[in-house]
């Protein structure tokens, strides 16, 4: 009865952990990183509310509408009652100036965003890093707004055949799979999106051969998703073996924080063996609503 009870949670995307079970180290951000690099955070910062600047009104309420599952942006983010609604740009350090600020250390960065969603957080990654190649991955086409600052663009893949699924009104809709790809030259980076379901082996089957050694996991925040997600990077030998860093949104449950753990703990032995690396999550503002728990892990 258990086992069953078990399959049948698991199958919904959840998964059964006893309540006592101890969820993973809660770092102090400003101990771990503004004040080891307080220069390095304040430029990321600085040149993202520029950038942001340049942009008003981030998802056209059509777009919106029209879309599959409205871009992972509910109505009450798109209206401006809510303080951090989606043009708001916040005045706190976010967790894309972390990101980038990670991103320019490295100096040529392979990043992958596993759901890119209107592209706030993806904008500021293309026009912060330099000599780099950034891949987005969404079910939703890229939005026009931050298409509109890339030049380039060519279809590379399309699917053979149309998908079957339902979008977020629980309306049968199709999809093609496609990938584009596009130029960034202020920066000299490469942009690729990917739209389709991310749980789809065809799309990951596109990324073979590239290693990334900066990802963002943020599409669908439940345990079996990023578990699927972290074993599609090691099937497709996606995971750059040197300097790594990986984060993942909406780490607020007990149950996420352990699927979190589960996946470091398998990267520290399986994919980093003897080497040093750490993993912790933090409380930081996204670039819009509010607060987020992210999970952060690193090799030194
Ligand atoms: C929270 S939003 C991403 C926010 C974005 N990373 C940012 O920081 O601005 C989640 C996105 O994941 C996408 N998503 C959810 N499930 C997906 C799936 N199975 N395949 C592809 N994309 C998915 C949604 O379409 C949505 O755009």
């Amino acid at each position: 009865m258990k086992k069953l009870v078990k399959k049948a949670v698991n199958q919904l995307g959840y998964e059964l952990v006893k309540r006592d079970s101890s969820p993973v180290v809660k770092g102090d951000f400003w101990e771990d990183w503004f004040y080891k690099y307080p220069s390095e955070l304040t430029d990321a910062y600085v040149f993202n509310r520029m950038q942001l600047s340049q942009v008003e009104d981030w998802l056209d309420e059509e777009i919106h509408r029209d879309s599959y599952w409205g871009y992972g942006v509910p109505d009450y983010l798109m209206n401006d009652r809510y303080k951090y609604n989606l043009n708001f740009n916040p005045f706190e350090l976010t967790y894309t100036d972390l990101l980038c600020m990670l991103g320019r250390k490295m100096g040529e960065v392979k990043y992958l965003e596993i759901g890119v969603s209107a592209g706030k957080n993806f904008y500021q990654m293309y026009n912060s890093l330099g000599k780099s190649g950034l891949y987005g991955m969404d079910i939703e086409s890229i939005n026009p707004t931050i298409e509109k600052f890339l030049s380039g663009k060519s279809k590379t893949w399309e699917a053979g055949e149309e998908v079957d699924f339902r979008n977020g009104k629980n309306e049968m809709v199709k999809k093609r799979y496609s990938k584009h790809e596009y130029n960034f030259p202020s920066s000299k980076n490469k942009v690729t999106y990917l739209s389709g379901d991310k749980f789809d082996s065809l799309l990951w089957e596109q990324l073979a051969g590239v290693q990334f050694n900066l990802i963002f996991s943020d599409a669908f925040h439940r345990p079996a998703s990023i578990k699927d997600e972290y074993e599609k990077l090691k099937e497709y030998d996606l995971i750059h073996k040197a300097d790594f860093i990986m984060a993942w949104d909406d780490m607020e449950s007990v149950e996420m924080q352990l699927a979190f753990q589960q996946i470091c703990e398998d990267m520290c032995k399986n994919v980093f063996p003897g080497r040093q690396a750490s993993f912790k999550v933090y409380d930081l503002h996204g670039t819009y609503a509010g607060k987020h728990t992210i999970g952060l892990f690193w090799t030194a």
